[in-house]
């Protein structure tokens, strides 16, 4: 444990305040620079990752308005870049390595520039070092566990001329009372539990967001409450294992509780978790689930594997069979239930057979959408231990296969849609076409459809006359709720 890591773990209060002192100092220094230079400061916060690092970012962001910085998303106009990284899979890591090169050039051009990364790369010692000899002008480094600590890093790097690095190794307290600036503003995503028990034998998450520690149910109602006055309609409810919520409390509470509770809270039209681990999935969080209003018909359920040899070479702790039992318990209960999964092609050892099986459990499921991975070797996890004789080719050959036919059940999936009248909750102007709203259905299903921009933020029910590839297209029926 660190010098820092002994002092400040234990006083949430005393946390709070550096982090607040921090911030203000800062807010002094940039504002005499930005009175110099003549304009305001400005930073770019890029997001690399899970939805558990777009939330980490919206208390980046809050922090960073907080120290006076206005938002940019162009690298050419920031005063500071940060960089918030994933590594669940080779490719984001060198997204962010790429991108590192990128601002070496701007860096030269510009030495005023502040660098900085954090995040889950960071919580990997070979990553660290690789940035204190390679990338020498990365200006502060930190990791997952300290993030509350960015202004007080911050105010370091104004005060010296050398790198900063200051990594956690483990987790401390759960820090509440952070500010967040929330991407939207009709959703919102709330931190329920940080970390992973797991283990899952290809998965490096456990070694970089710590054990698994869950917030108090009267902390994450609060926060919830307090969103749904300010006119948020929707909460994602976030863990790497949200069936896991409350399994370290003295008085029993699950995540099941969790639920009811926060369908109770007035205001509030639905609410979405993720993600559910199989292996413990009970009667009672389904029969919850479908008895709660507000809780969405969709289900995250990752499976990663059809075959029971591979599920358990990669520790995942259910078979096949009790996979495919849970899903007929979910959809007696819920027939409108809507399932999505995980699945990794290429785990060490795995044949063509076996992917064979996958594909075949997910004929069977009908999944309404999969997020497909190839495997990627992590360094540290006991997976990347395994010897593996398949080559690239074959890996990549047998996934192109998967995502046809996967492609072709999520295709048949949506067209079950047509002519069926839909609630729809209107997030925003589509991308596309400034006169199309889109929205989504309980079901998570993206819908498009022509609309008043007064609409954003209703619940509304749209008749489907056009079911695409992924989304679905409509009109608009009526405004109310049924
Ligand atoms: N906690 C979540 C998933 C977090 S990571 C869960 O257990 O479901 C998101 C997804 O990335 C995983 O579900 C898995 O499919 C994929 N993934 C994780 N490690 C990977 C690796 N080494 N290679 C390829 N995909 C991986
Ligand atoms: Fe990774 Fe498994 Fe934990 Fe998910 S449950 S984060 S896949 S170790
Ligand atoms: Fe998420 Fe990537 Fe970290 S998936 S938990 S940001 S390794």
């Amino acid at each position: 444990m660190s010098k820092r890591e002994m002092l400040e773990i234990g006083n949430m209060d005393d946390m709070l305040a550096k982090n607040e002192i921090a911030i203000e100092k800062l807010r002094d220094i940039n504002k005499a620079h930005s009175d110099d230079i003549g304009r305001k400061l400005k930073a770019c916060t890029v997001t690399y990752g899970c939805q558990m690092n777009e939330h980490d970012s919206e208390k980046l962001i809050a922090m960073l308005a907080n120290m006076g910085y206005e938002a940019t998303d162009n690298f050419d106009d920031a005063d500071l870049i940060i960089f918030n990284t994933c590594c669940v899979r080779e490719n984001a890591e060198l997204k962010v390595f790429g991108n590192l090169g990128h601002i070496k050039k701007i860096k030269e051009s510009r030495p005023d520039l502040i660098l900085a990364v954090c995040g889950c790369m960071m919580q990997q010692p070979h990553i660290v070092e690789a940035i204190k000899t390679k990338y020498k002008y990365v200006d502060l480094v930190f990791g997952t566990h300290n993030l509350h600590n960015f202004p007080e890093l911050l105010v370091e790097v104004q005060n010296s001329r050398s790198q900063v690095v200051e990594i956690w190794e483990s987790e401390g307290d759960v820090i509440e009372g952070l500010p967040v600036d929330r991407k939207y503003d009709v959703k919102a995503y709330v931190n329920i539990m940080y970390g992973c028990n797991n283990f899952c034998a290809y998965c490096i998450v456990p070694y970089t967001r710590g054990r698994e520690r869950s917030r108090k149910p009267e902390d994450v109602l609060e926060e919830i409450r307090d969103l749904a006055q300010n006119g948020v309609k929707e909460v994602m409810l976030l863990g790497q294992n949200v069936n896991s919520y409350g399994k370290t409390f003295e008085t029993p509470y699950d995540f099941s509780d969790l639920l009811r509770d926060v369908n109770a809270i007035e205001g509030l039209e639905r609410i979405r978790f993720m993600t559910s681990h199989p292996k413990d999935i009970s009667d009672k969080l389904l029969e919850t689930m479908a008895a709660s209003e507000h809780v969405c018909e969709y289900l995250h359920l990752p499976v990663q594997a059809g075959s029971n040899r591979v599920l358990k070479a990669m520790n995942r702790k259910y078979t096949r069979e009790q996979y495919l039992d849970i899903v007929k318990r979910a959809r007696a209960l819920m027939p409108d239930l809507s399932i999505s999964t995980d699945i990794i092609v290429g785990f060490p050892g795995e044949t063509e057979a076996e992917v064979y099986e996958t594909i075949a459990l997910m004929e069977e499921v009908a999944y309404d959408s999969a997020f497909t991975y190839l495997y990627s070797k992590r360094t540290g996890t006991p997976a990347a231990e395994i010897e593996d004789l398949t080559t690239e080719a074959e890996k990549k050959a047998r996934f192109q296969e998967l995502l046809k036919r996967v492609n072709d059940i999520i295709k048949d999936k949506i067209q079950t849609y047509q002519d069926k009248t839909v609630e729809v909750l209107v997030e925003n102007i589509s991308k596309n076409d400034a006169g199309v709203l889109m929205g989504r259905t309980r079901q998570n299903h993206t819908v498009n459809f022509e609309g008043d921009v007064s609409l954003i933020g209703q619940i509304v029910h749209v008749k489907v006359t056009k079911p695409r590839n992924f989304s679905l297209f409509g009109e608009i029926v009526d405004k109310k709720k049924a």
